[in-house]
């Protein structure tokens, strides 16, 4: 009898598998997202009748395993290591998703020359490039050592083959929405492909110890395209991003099981490929205006690093009967929420009028120690008092009105002193965080009040 090929519906936003169509999937709640696409061949198939065969598996006490001092190697760029939480750990596995023209395949060829130069064996396969434009581009970025070997192939099993017969160091597979897997009859970059595909890489970096870094495109919005289980599958999940218009770019991890995922790296890309930035602070203040009213400098804690931005407020009376709030790279309900609290606590008259609130620089800052500096921006705009270019200002403010505790106070004050600021602006409750407060004045608030009567006094 002739055996048909099963399908299988999957969806497209979750990877949840099912044998009919449905309208909306019962994993994620999302309309409309299944796609129909051939089941992937089952390896290693069940003996038919009798006791099915079950590799024999001993657990092991947690105290018996030793550990070897986890080697991780430097990818010879601070910041990507930095994201990484300290190095490449060997035999990982590292997504690393953006829109397009971000810069991921320049990064990462980056990182394989400076390995390559290091002294790795690098494989770097692309799936999108021919060789002479990824020799083009490498021609921007500066020279390369020998031991960096190209391939350009789509076909997973040659891809596999050619790993596990070279065993490099490291292989970057660019990207994962082009590799196919012939048995499998779907498109590339199908559901069931990227899946697969995802596997064998994953199978091979735990298996021959090969670290394996895989550039994912996304979807519209922002997410890595295919199943949701890539991103569950790999151990590293990191983001670049960055404004279209500006030439800066974030890294960022948003899962990693061998390091925080606050940190960000920052770098600037450049007609030399990309540089690191490893003072993003000096970078984002440059060209603020000086004692301009409705700007304010606030220092927020990305990981172990403080950065530095600009928050920036226009309040102007509104032309029509609902006030309008904008806000840009901050979370606008806060910054709705922070408003009440103005004008409950602090008696500002903000209800006939608009606001518009940005973080300079295209900067994202969702931390609630920012929340001080966007008050008191919203009042200087509507005051049209000016807070002096040398003062910084943080805090959490509450509903009350109270401004409250944020962490690493005194590394925030520190960051400040090294730019130059003289005065900060820091909840009261900080104060015995605070240790050395040499060569700065500080100031405490404990009530919203107190910190706007300070600066229109
Ligand atoms: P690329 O790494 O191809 O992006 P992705 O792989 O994320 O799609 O980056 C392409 C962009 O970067 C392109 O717009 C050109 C620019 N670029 C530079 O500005 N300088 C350089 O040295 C390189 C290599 C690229
Ligand atoms: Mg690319």
């Amino acid at each position: 009898m002739m055996k048909t090929r099963k399908t299988v519906f999957f969806c497209k936003e979750c990877g949840y598998e099912s044998v009919k169509w449905m309208g909306q999937c019962p994993g994620c709640r999302s309309w409309n997202s299944f796609v129909e696409e051939p089941a992937a061949a089952k390896s290693g198939s069940r003996q038919s009748g009798g006791q099915p065969f079950v590799p024999v598996s001993e657990p092991v006490k947690l105290k018996d395993i030793t550990l070897d001092r986890e080697e991780r190697s430097g990818s010879g760029m601070a910041e990507l290591d930095r994201v990484l939480g300290g190095g490449i750990v060997p035999g990982s596995m590292v997504l690393v998703g953006g829109d397009p023209g971000i810069g991921k395949s320049t990064l990462l060829l980056q990182m394989c020359r400076n390995l390559a130069s290091a002294g790795k064996s690098i494989l770097y396969v692309s799936g999108e490039e021919s060789l002479r434009q990824i020799r083009m581009r490498a021609e921007r970025i500066g020279s390369f050592s020998d031991s960096l070997e190209l391939l350009c192939e789509t076909n997973l099993a040659s891809v596999r083959s050619v790993i596990e017969k070279r065993k490099p160091d490291a292989a970057v597979i660019d990207s994962i929405q082009t590799m196919y897997d012939e048995d499998i009859g779907s498109a590339p970059g199908s559901v069931s492909q990227v899946r697969e595909s995802t596997n064998v890489l994953m199978q091979l970096a735990k298996g021959i110890g090969v670290t394996i870094f895989i550039v994912g495109h996304v979807t519209k919005e922002g997410n890595v395209a295919g199943p949701r289980v890539l991103e569950h599958m790999v151990d590293t999940v990191l983001y670049f991003e960055g404004d279209r218009h500006a030439s800066y770019r974030i890294l960022r991890a948003v899962k990693n099981r061998f390091g925080s995922t606050n940190e960000i790296g920052v770098f600037e890309m450049e007609n030399e490929g990309l540089k690191e930035v490893e003072n993003p602070s000096e970078y984002l203040l440059t060209g603020r205006p000086r004692d301009a009213s409705g700007s304010v400098v606030t220092c927020s804690m990305n990981g172990t690093r403080p950065i530095l931005v600009e928050i920036q407020a226009l309040v102007c009376q509104t032309n029509f009967g609902i006030p309008r709030r904008t806000t840009v790279g901050t979370d606008f309900n806060r910054v709705n929420l922070l408003m009440a609290v103005l004008e409950r606590k602090a008696g500002l008259a903000l209800g006939q009028v608009d606001a518009y609130v940005n973080i300079a620089g295209g900067m994202k800052m969702t931390e609630p120690a920012v929340d001080l500096a966007i008050c008191i921006a919203i009042a200087s705009s509507l005051r049209d008092f000016t807070v002096p270019d040398s003062a910084l200002v943080f805090g959490e403010v509450g509903l009350s009105g109270e401004i409250r505790a944020v962490s690493q106070a005194q590394q925030r004050v520190q960051e400040a002193k090294k730019l130059g600021f003289q005065t900060v602006m820091l909840p009261e409750v900080c104060r015995s965080s605070i240790r050395d407060d040499s060569g700065i004045s500080l100031v405490y608030v404990s009530h919203i009040r107190d910190a706007v009567r300070y600066f229109t006094k």
